[in-house]
């Protein structure tokens, strides 16, 4: 939600800024924007509505020259996305520049002070009344004015500023919003995550709420808002591969990151399964007292999006084969609960980013109150990481589109690790231990297999786009994978509109809907309720509904009621969501594709929501 990047050092900070800026576009893409400090100590900022490339152009004939800049692409809160209101934001003089994530709640009232005071502003945005109120307060010292305006700041922030009264220097500050300073040779980096630095430094510190950065070309000094005392940080070596970040061949990071599955599958299971002892190997929760974990007797998943959904499937897997009652809440609903919590209850935080504002803040909540707390994360570093006592990493690699693919399988196998790795501290079998993990092993050719059905599901795509509806439905472990073939589909191919829902729900409401112009998706493996869910699908046709089923190779019956048919491999009824989730993602790309959607950036997301 909203990159940030800085830079200072030898270069001409424009072609870093906008490269960084690329990288980051996943966070938003609204409409972007640059400020660059020259050597004569001019500031030239350029700001463009749209995408990176927009502000690329615009950039090629103005100047931009000098060695210290940040930049900003924007996902927008408060104002319309417009040039006047894309950052960097400045005060009346124009001689402060600031980009900043997240969001100043009691900006109105700054703002009408400011403007009682001659403050003459320029945008809608919350973001404009720090520099107005540095402007104000300035008296020599960029950080210490920082410091001074952040105290009278209510709301989340990660900020960079300059000044050309004050240069030399680039000041951050971060609160509930994500910034790294990454460390390079005569030059030094800032960054909403530490893939904008990738190719530049793999050096990075962490900034941690309430702490300010006063980065020079050769240093970077870290004080505490609150009393200016100096922070020791240490500086973390990150693994940042640039070729994880390019399409490879694809025409998008959507399409790359499906294919990319049964190799995250591999990547996320390597060296974690013990076939013969029918156990699994989780460095992560090595760190813990083992008995803790052992005396857990309630789990609490909590996640956004895509990752709920996987929540969901863990939900089933935890209940069934580790015998520990579960309950998956929103991020944003589990913060304002009054949940009943004490030290026998593990939270487990499932993120993609491991920044999602809503999923952190209900995990302190969980912490404050006694919680174990567990993070199943993907970017390594991130703020969840962080904050949790242990957690496992999905080892995913980046992922670029927006919309959540192959994060979300690597979600589900892990939670599938974490069900034996739990189960066979209690009633699981050496036998069932096995079997799960021989199942898991073959996924990646199961995988592999389902992906060979893409051209099928390209003409699919074809054949139904001209529908405006759909219904995806589901039971038991696939109930969560029909809401998020439904969602995905909403997310990607927005012209339509997809509900997702439990099979025997669907007679308590949606089938009103039903008729020859809304379609229904049928998650239907062959598994324990493959027989309910066919009483389902003879609901759907006798209202002349039409069908497309997902289901598993050989039960050719289903060719006598579904109007469409996606085989998928057998396999375990627990690791089914693995098989079906692939198709649907394809569905939802290459229906977005129909339409000509950008489907890796689809209209008015982010993939890293840091905001409530
Ligand atoms: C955003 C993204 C989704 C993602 C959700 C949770 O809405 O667009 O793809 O599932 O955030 O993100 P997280 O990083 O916490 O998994």
């Amino acid at each position: 939600m909203c990159g940030i990047a800085g830079y200072i050092g030898k270069r001409q900070a424009s072609e870093f800024l906008l490269d960084a800026l690329k990288k980051l576009e996943y966070r938003g893409y609204d409409s972007s924007g640059m400020a660059v400090l020259s050597e004569e100590n001019t500031l030239n900022c350029v700001r463009s509505i749209g995408r990176i490339n927009a502000l690329e152009e615009k950039l090629k004939g103005m100047k931009s020259n000098g060695s210290i800049g940040i930049a900003h692409t924007r996902w927008a809160t408060h104002g319309y996305p417009s040039e006047a209101n894309a950052h960097p934001h400045s005060d009346c003089s124009g001689n402060i520049f600031v980009v900043h994530n997240g969001i100043i709640e009691n900006y109105k009232i700054l703002k009408e002070d400011l403007i009682k005071n001659g403050h003459k502003f320029q945008s809608n945005t919350d973001t404009e009344v720090i520099a107005h109120l540095i402007e104000e307060r300035f008296k020599g010292s960029l950080e210490q004015t920082l410091a001074d305006v952040l105290k009278c700041i209510e709301g989340a922030y990660a900020l960079a500023v300059i000044s050309k009264n004050d240069p030399g220097k680039i000041v951050v500050a971060k609160k509930s919003s994500p910034l790294v300073i990454c460390i390079g040779k005569n030059e030094n980096f800032i960054a909403s995550d530490s893939s904008a630095v990738a190719g530049y430094t793999d050096k990075v510190i962490y900034l941690d709420d309430g702490e300010l950065g006063i980065v020079t070309k050769d240093d970077c000094k870290i004080v505490s808002i609150a009393n200016n005392n100096k922070v020791h940080k240490e500086c973390c070596s990150v693994d940042l591969d640039v070729s994880e970040i390019r399409k490879n061949g694809y025409e998008h990071f959507l399409l790359k990151e499906i294919f990319e599955i049964p190799e995250v599958v591999k990547n996320s299971t390597r060296g974690r399964m013990i076939l013969d002892q029918g156990l699994v190997k989780l460095g992560g929760l090595e760190v813990l007292d083992q008995d803790k974990l052992r005396n857990i007797n309630r789990i609490i998943i909590i996640a956004c999006g895509t990752a709920s959904l996987a929540g969901f499937v863990g939900e089933y897997m935890l209940e069934e084969y580790a015998g520990i009652p579960v309950e998956v809440e929103l991020g944003s609903e589990f913060r304002y609960r009054k949940p009943i919590i004490d030290s026998k209850t593990a939270v487990i935080a499932i993120s993609q980013s491991g920044e999602t504002a809503d999923t952190i803040a209900s995990l302190l909540e969980a912490k404050r109150k006694g919680a174990l707390t567990l993070g199943i994360v993907n970017t390594v570093g991130s703020t969840i990481s962080r904050e949790t006592e242990a957690g496992v990493y999905n080892h995913a690699g980046p992922e670029l589109s927006v919309a959540s693919t192959k994060a979300f399988v690597s979600q589900i196998i892990v939670l599938a690790l974490f069900t034996i790795y739990l189960g066979r501290t209690r009633d699981m079998s050496l036998v069932m231990g096995k079997r799960i993990i021989e199942e898991i092993d073959k996924l990646p050719c199961l995988i592999e297999e389902t992906l060979k059905n893409h051209e099928q599901i390209k003409s699919l795509a074809a054949k139904y786009s001209k529908y405006k509806n759909f219904l995806f439905l589901g039971r038991k472990y696939n109930y969560p994978i029909a809401r998020e073939g439904a969602l995905k589909l909403k997310e990607i191919a927005y012209h339509i509109h997809a509900e997702g829902y439990a099979g025997g729900e669907m007679k308590h409401g949606p089938i009103a809907m039903i008729d020859e112009n809304f379609p229904s998706v049928f998650v239907v493996p062959n598994d324990s309720v493959y027989e309910k869910m066919w009483s389902n699908m003879e609901e759907i046709k006798a209202r002349r509904g039409k069908i497309i089923a997902i289901t598993t190779k050989g039960n050719k019956n289903i060719e006598d009621i579904a109007d469409d048919v996606i085989y998928i491999p057998k396999t375990l009824e627990m690791l089914t969501p693995v098989l079906t989730t692939t198709p649907l993602h394809l569905f939802a790309a290459y229906m977005g594709m129909e339409f000509g959607f950008d489907i890796d950036k689809p209209r008015n997301l982010a993939k890293s929501v840091t905001v409530e």
